[in-house]
Protein backbone atom coordinates (compact mmCIF):
# COMPACT_ATOMS: atom_id res chain seq x y z
CA UNK A 1 0.00 0.00 0.00
CA UNK A 2 1.62 3.58 -1.10
CA UNK A 3 1.58 6.29 1.28
CA UNK A 4 -0.34 8.29 -1.66
CA UNK A 5 -3.46 6.45 -0.69
CA UNK A 6 -4.38 7.61 2.52
CA UNK A 7 -2.59 11.14 2.40
CA UNK A 8 -1.68 13.77 0.56
CA UNK A 9 0.53 16.64 1.07
CA UNK A 10 -0.11 20.35 1.27
CA UNK A 11 2.84 22.63 1.37
CA UNK A 12 5.03 19.50 2.25
CA UNK A 13 2.66 18.72 5.09
CA UNK A 14 1.10 14.89 5.49
CA UNK A 15 -2.84 15.19 5.42
CA UNK A 16 -5.19 12.33 5.45
CA UNK A 17 -6.93 12.37 2.92
CA UNK A 18 -10.32 11.07 4.88
CA UNK A 19 -10.83 13.98 7.09
CA UNK A 20 -8.98 16.88 5.09
CA UNK A 21 -9.05 18.66 1.70
CA UNK A 22 -7.25 21.15 -0.63
CA UNK A 23 -10.64 22.76 0.00
CA UNK A 24 -10.82 22.25 3.82
CA UNK A 25 -7.31 24.01 4.17
CA UNK A 26 -7.76 26.44 1.62
CA UNK A 27 -11.06 27.68 3.15
CA UNK A 28 -9.76 27.75 6.86
CA UNK A 29 -6.44 29.47 4.92
CA UNK A 30 -7.80 32.07 2.70
CA UNK A 31 -11.89 32.28 3.82
CA UNK A 32 -11.76 31.74 7.66
CA UNK A 33 -11.66 35.02 9.82
CA UNK A 34 -10.60 34.64 13.32
CA UNK A 35 -12.08 36.56 16.15
CA UNK A 36 -11.10 38.58 18.96
CA UNK A 37 -12.24 36.11 21.51
CA UNK A 38 -11.30 32.51 20.46
CA UNK A 39 -9.51 30.23 21.96
CA UNK A 40 -7.50 27.77 19.91
CA UNK A 41 -6.66 24.28 21.51
CA UNK A 42 -3.23 23.46 18.85
CA UNK A 43 -1.75 19.84 19.36
CA UNK A 44 0.36 17.53 17.51
CA UNK A 45 -1.49 14.19 16.87
CA UNK A 46 -2.09 12.63 20.08
CA UNK A 47 -1.23 14.70 22.62
CA UNK A 48 -4.16 15.82 24.63
CA UNK A 49 -6.56 17.38 21.70
CA UNK A 50 -9.58 15.73 22.48
CA UNK A 51 -9.15 16.15 26.31
CA UNK A 52 -8.80 19.88 25.63
CA UNK A 53 -12.32 19.65 23.23
CA UNK A 54 -13.50 18.62 26.57
CA UNK A 55 -11.95 21.40 28.72
CA UNK A 56 -12.35 24.26 26.54
CA UNK A 57 -16.15 24.69 26.32
CA UNK A 58 -16.40 24.04 29.89
CA UNK A 59 -14.02 26.85 31.36
CA UNK A 60 -15.53 29.26 28.78
CA UNK A 61 -19.28 29.10 29.72
CA UNK A 62 -18.18 28.80 33.09
CA UNK A 63 -18.82 24.97 33.69
CA UNK A 64 -22.75 24.38 31.73
CA UNK A 65 -22.54 20.51 31.12
CA UNK A 66 -24.64 21.19 28.27
CA UNK A 67 -21.73 20.64 25.84
CA UNK A 68 -20.55 17.90 26.28
CA UNK A 69 -23.52 16.16 27.22
CA UNK A 70 -25.52 17.44 23.76
CA UNK A 71 -22.83 17.61 21.06
CA UNK A 72 -20.23 15.51 19.48
CA UNK A 73 -16.40 16.91 20.83
CA UNK A 74 -15.56 16.99 17.12
CA UNK A 75 -18.40 19.27 16.42
CA UNK A 76 -18.16 20.67 19.51
CA UNK A 77 -14.31 22.45 19.70
CA UNK A 78 -14.20 21.73 15.39
CA UNK A 79 -10.24 20.63 13.66
CA UNK A 80 -9.94 24.26 12.12
CA UNK A 81 -8.26 22.49 8.70
CA UNK A 82 -10.81 19.85 8.37
CA UNK A 83 -13.68 19.28 5.65
CA UNK A 84 -16.54 19.25 8.49
CA UNK A 85 -15.01 22.94 9.42
CA UNK A 86 -16.81 24.74 6.55
CA UNK A 87 -20.17 23.38 6.80
CA UNK A 88 -19.89 23.96 11.00
CA UNK A 89 -18.87 27.43 11.49
CA UNK A 90 -21.58 29.15 10.72
CA UNK A 91 -23.05 27.65 13.78
CA UNK A 92 -20.33 28.48 16.38
CA UNK A 93 -21.13 30.98 19.15
CA UNK A 94 -18.85 33.10 20.55
CA UNK A 95 -16.82 32.38 22.27
CA UNK A 96 -15.63 30.33 19.79
CA UNK A 97 -13.37 27.16 20.83
CA UNK A 98 -11.15 26.00 18.33
CA UNK A 99 -8.28 22.91 17.87
CA UNK A 100 -5.73 22.52 14.94
CA UNK A 101 -2.87 20.51 14.77
CA UNK A 102 -1.60 22.62 11.77
CA UNK A 103 2.14 24.20 12.34
CA UNK A 104 2.43 27.59 13.14
CA UNK A 105 2.94 29.16 9.33
CA UNK A 106 -0.03 27.59 8.45
CA UNK A 107 -1.97 29.80 10.54
CA UNK A 108 -3.70 32.58 8.09
CA UNK A 109 -3.31 36.39 7.79
CA UNK A 110 -6.56 37.01 10.33
CA UNK A 111 -4.67 34.98 13.07
CA UNK A 112 -1.90 37.11 13.70
CA UNK A 113 -3.59 40.02 13.30
CA UNK A 114 -6.60 38.97 16.04
CA UNK A 115 -6.06 38.83 19.75
CA UNK A 116 -7.37 34.82 19.40
CA UNK A 117 -5.64 33.19 22.21
CA UNK A 118 -3.41 29.75 22.26
CA UNK A 119 -3.39 26.60 24.39
CA UNK A 120 -0.22 24.83 22.75
CA UNK A 121 -0.58 21.28 24.57
CA UNK A 122 2.52 19.24 24.78
CA UNK A 123 3.36 15.63 25.35
CA UNK A 124 6.45 13.77 25.76
CA UNK A 125 7.20 12.24 22.18
CA UNK A 126 7.54 8.67 23.89
CA UNK A 127 4.04 8.51 24.85
CA UNK A 128 3.17 10.32 21.39
CA UNK A 129 4.23 7.47 19.29
CA UNK A 130 3.11 4.40 21.64
CA UNK A 131 -0.51 6.76 21.28
CA UNK A 132 -0.26 7.15 17.50
CA UNK A 133 0.83 3.62 17.45
CA UNK A 134 -2.10 2.16 18.49
CA UNK A 135 -4.27 4.70 17.03
CA UNK A 136 -2.89 4.52 13.21
CA UNK A 137 -4.13 0.63 13.91
CA UNK A 138 -7.42 1.54 14.53
CA UNK A 139 -7.80 4.39 12.19
CA UNK A 140 -8.52 2.57 9.28
CA UNK A 141 -8.48 6.00 7.41
CA UNK A 142 -4.13 6.08 8.33
CA UNK A 143 -1.47 4.22 6.89
CA UNK A 144 -1.27 0.49 8.71
CA UNK A 145 1.73 1.49 11.04
CA UNK A 146 3.52 -1.76 10.36
CA UNK A 147 6.25 -2.99 12.89
CA UNK A 148 6.50 -1.32 16.32
CA UNK A 149 10.29 -0.86 14.65
CA UNK A 150 9.01 0.26 10.98
CA UNK A 151 6.32 3.05 13.08
CA UNK A 152 8.97 4.33 15.23
CA UNK A 153 10.87 4.82 11.94
CA UNK A 154 8.31 6.32 10.44
CA UNK A 155 7.61 8.62 12.82
CA UNK A 156 11.08 9.92 13.44
CA UNK A 157 11.18 10.76 9.81
CA UNK A 158 7.57 12.72 9.58
CA UNK A 159 6.24 10.13 7.42
CA UNK A 160 2.99 10.22 9.86
CA UNK A 161 -0.35 13.10 9.44
CA UNK A 162 1.38 16.42 10.43
CA UNK A 163 4.85 15.42 9.84
CA UNK A 164 7.42 16.12 12.39
CA UNK A 165 7.05 16.17 15.79
CA UNK A 166 9.93 17.99 16.10
CA UNK A 167 8.97 20.60 13.42
CA UNK A 168 5.18 21.03 15.10
CA UNK A 169 6.98 21.88 18.51
CA UNK A 170 9.95 24.16 16.90
CA UNK A 171 6.84 26.04 14.93
CA UNK A 172 4.82 26.82 17.93
CA UNK A 173 8.40 27.19 20.21
CA UNK A 174 9.23 30.59 17.94
CA UNK A 175 6.37 32.28 17.85
CA UNK A 176 5.43 36.42 17.87
CA UNK A 177 2.51 35.91 20.03
CA UNK A 178 3.78 37.23 23.43
CA UNK A 179 0.75 36.66 25.38
CA UNK A 180 -1.51 35.51 23.43
CA UNK A 181 0.20 31.61 24.06
CA UNK A 182 0.41 29.58 26.92
CA UNK A 183 2.05 26.30 26.97
CA UNK A 184 1.26 22.93 28.83
CA UNK A 185 1.91 19.66 28.83
CA UNK A 186 -0.31 16.56 28.75
CA UNK A 187 2.10 15.21 32.06
CA UNK A 188 0.88 18.20 33.82
CA UNK A 189 -3.03 17.49 33.02
CA UNK A 190 -2.25 14.53 34.52
CA UNK A 191 -0.54 15.20 37.44
CA UNK A 192 -2.53 18.14 38.34
CA UNK A 193 -6.15 18.56 36.72
CA UNK A 194 -7.54 21.22 39.25
CA UNK A 195 -4.24 23.40 38.40
CA UNK A 196 -4.29 22.84 35.35
CA UNK A 197 -7.68 24.04 34.58
CA UNK A 198 -7.39 27.13 36.55
CA UNK A 199 -4.50 27.99 34.66
CA UNK A 200 -6.10 27.95 31.51
CA UNK A 201 -9.04 29.38 33.11
CA UNK A 202 -7.25 32.26 33.61
CA UNK A 203 -5.16 32.86 30.78
CA UNK A 204 -8.90 32.61 28.87
CA UNK A 205 -9.91 35.65 31.56
CA UNK A 206 -12.20 33.42 33.18
CA UNK A 207 -12.27 34.46 36.96
CA UNK A 208 -14.07 30.41 38.06
CA UNK A 209 -14.70 29.50 41.73
CA UNK A 210 -12.79 26.52 43.31
CA UNK A 211 -16.16 24.67 42.84
CA UNK A 212 -16.34 25.58 39.33
CA UNK A 213 -12.91 24.45 38.57
CA UNK A 214 -13.11 21.00 40.69
CA UNK A 215 -16.25 20.05 38.60
CA UNK A 216 -14.49 20.94 35.13
CA UNK A 217 -12.07 18.40 36.34
CA UNK A 218 -14.45 15.77 37.26
CA UNK A 219 -16.35 15.72 34.08
CA UNK A 220 -12.58 16.20 32.06
CA UNK A 221 -11.16 13.12 34.07
CA UNK A 222 -10.16 10.15 32.15
CA UNK A 223 -13.07 8.11 33.44
CA UNK A 224 -15.58 10.13 32.30
CA UNK A 225 -14.99 11.01 29.13
CA UNK A 226 -14.41 6.88 28.48
CA UNK A 227 -18.48 7.46 30.07
CA UNK A 228 -19.40 10.08 28.09
CA UNK A 229 -20.74 9.22 24.02
CA UNK A 230 -20.40 12.50 22.83
CA UNK A 231 -16.53 12.19 23.77
CA UNK A 232 -15.18 8.65 23.28
CA UNK A 233 -15.68 8.24 19.54
CA UNK A 234 -18.26 5.35 20.00
CA UNK A 235 -20.80 6.72 17.45
CA UNK A 236 -17.72 6.48 15.21
CA UNK A 237 -18.81 3.61 12.30
CA UNK A 238 -16.57 0.94 12.37
CA UNK A 239 -15.47 1.89 8.66
CA UNK A 240 -13.40 4.74 9.99
CA UNK A 241 -12.02 3.19 13.43
CA UNK A 242 -11.56 -0.19 14.66
CA UNK A 243 -12.68 0.05 18.29
CA UNK A 244 -11.48 -4.09 18.29
CA UNK A 245 -8.12 -3.16 18.37
CA UNK A 246 -7.59 -0.29 19.82
CA UNK A 247 -9.64 2.82 21.67
CA UNK A 248 -9.12 6.17 21.24
CA UNK A 249 -9.42 7.11 25.17
CA UNK A 250 -6.87 4.16 25.59
CA UNK A 251 -4.75 4.25 28.81
CA UNK A 252 -4.70 8.41 29.50
CA UNK A 253 -1.23 7.79 31.37
CA UNK A 254 1.75 9.52 31.59
CA UNK A 255 4.84 7.41 30.93
CA UNK A 256 3.19 4.32 28.95
CA UNK A 257 6.52 4.54 27.00
CA UNK A 258 8.60 2.31 29.96
CA UNK A 259 6.21 -0.47 28.38
CA UNK A 260 6.90 -0.40 24.78
CA UNK A 261 10.19 0.40 23.84
CA UNK A 262 13.80 -1.49 24.16
CA UNK A 263 16.75 0.60 25.60
CA UNK A 264 18.33 0.45 22.03
CA UNK A 265 14.69 2.16 20.42
CA UNK A 266 15.10 4.70 23.21
CA UNK A 267 18.26 5.46 22.80
CA UNK A 268 17.89 6.03 18.82
CA UNK A 269 14.86 8.25 19.63
CA UNK A 270 16.41 9.91 21.82
CA UNK A 271 18.99 11.00 19.96
CA UNK A 272 17.21 11.75 16.54
CA UNK A 273 15.38 14.48 18.75
CA UNK A 274 18.02 15.92 20.77
CA UNK A 275 19.78 16.06 16.95
CA UNK A 276 16.75 18.02 15.39
CA UNK A 277 16.48 20.55 18.86
CA UNK A 278 20.28 21.60 18.63
CA UNK A 279 20.84 24.92 19.47
CA UNK A 280 17.04 25.83 19.78
CA UNK A 281 16.54 28.68 22.47
CA UNK A 282 14.27 25.94 24.75
CA UNK A 283 14.07 23.19 26.53
CA UNK A 284 11.84 20.15 26.66
CA UNK A 285 9.86 19.60 29.72
CA UNK A 286 11.00 16.32 30.26
CA UNK A 287 14.48 13.92 30.34
CA UNK A 288 14.48 11.51 27.15
CA UNK A 289 16.87 10.08 28.86
CA UNK A 290 14.95 9.20 32.14
CA UNK A 291 12.04 9.73 33.83
CA UNK A 292 9.70 12.69 33.05
CA UNK A 293 10.35 16.13 34.33
CA UNK A 294 6.96 18.10 34.66
CA UNK A 295 7.95 21.83 34.88
CA UNK A 296 6.13 24.62 32.75
CA UNK A 297 7.63 24.97 29.47
CA UNK A 298 10.59 27.60 29.09
CA UNK A 299 9.53 29.37 26.18
P1 LIG B 1 -3.32 7.20 25.01
O1 LIG B 1 -3.39 6.58 23.65
O2 LIG B 1 -1.91 7.21 25.54
O3 LIG B 1 -4.28 6.62 25.98
P2 LIG B 1 -5.46 13.19 21.01
O4 LIG B 1 -6.76 13.60 21.54
O5 LIG B 1 -4.50 14.33 20.81
O6 LIG B 1 -5.57 12.30 19.83
O7 LIG B 1 -4.72 12.32 22.16
C1 LIG B 1 -5.24 11.08 22.53
C2 LIG B 1 -4.55 10.66 23.81
O8 LIG B 1 -5.03 11.48 24.89
C3 LIG B 1 -4.86 9.22 24.18
O9 LIG B 1 -3.69 8.74 24.86
C4 LIG B 1 -6.04 9.41 25.13
O10 LIG B 1 -6.29 8.32 25.95
C5 LIG B 1 -5.55 10.64 25.90
N1 LIG B 1 -6.64 11.33 26.62
C6 LIG B 1 -7.77 11.85 26.15
N2 LIG B 1 -8.54 12.33 27.14
C7 LIG B 1 -7.86 12.09 28.30
C8 LIG B 1 -8.13 12.32 29.70
N3 LIG B 1 -9.26 12.87 30.11
N4 LIG B 1 -7.19 11.93 30.60
C9 LIG B 1 -6.04 11.35 30.20
N5 LIG B 1 -5.73 11.11 28.89
C10 LIG B 1 -6.63 11.46 27.96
Amino acid sequence: MSIDEFYFMHHGLVLPKETHSQESVRFFGQEFTFKDDDAVAVTYPKSGTIWMQEILPLVLNGGDLTPIHTILNWDRVPWLEEKRFQTLVDQLASPRALVTHLPYQFMPPSFFSSKAKVIYVMRNPKDVIVSSYYFYQMAKFLEDPGSWDEFIGKFLKGRVMFGKWTDHVKSWMHTQLGDRIIYITYEQMIQDLPATVRLISEFLGKNLSDEVIEKIAHHCSFKSMQSNVMSNFSLVSDKYMDSSKSQFLRKGVAGDWKNHFSSKQLAHISSVIYKELEGESFALPWSLDGTAVVTNVDA
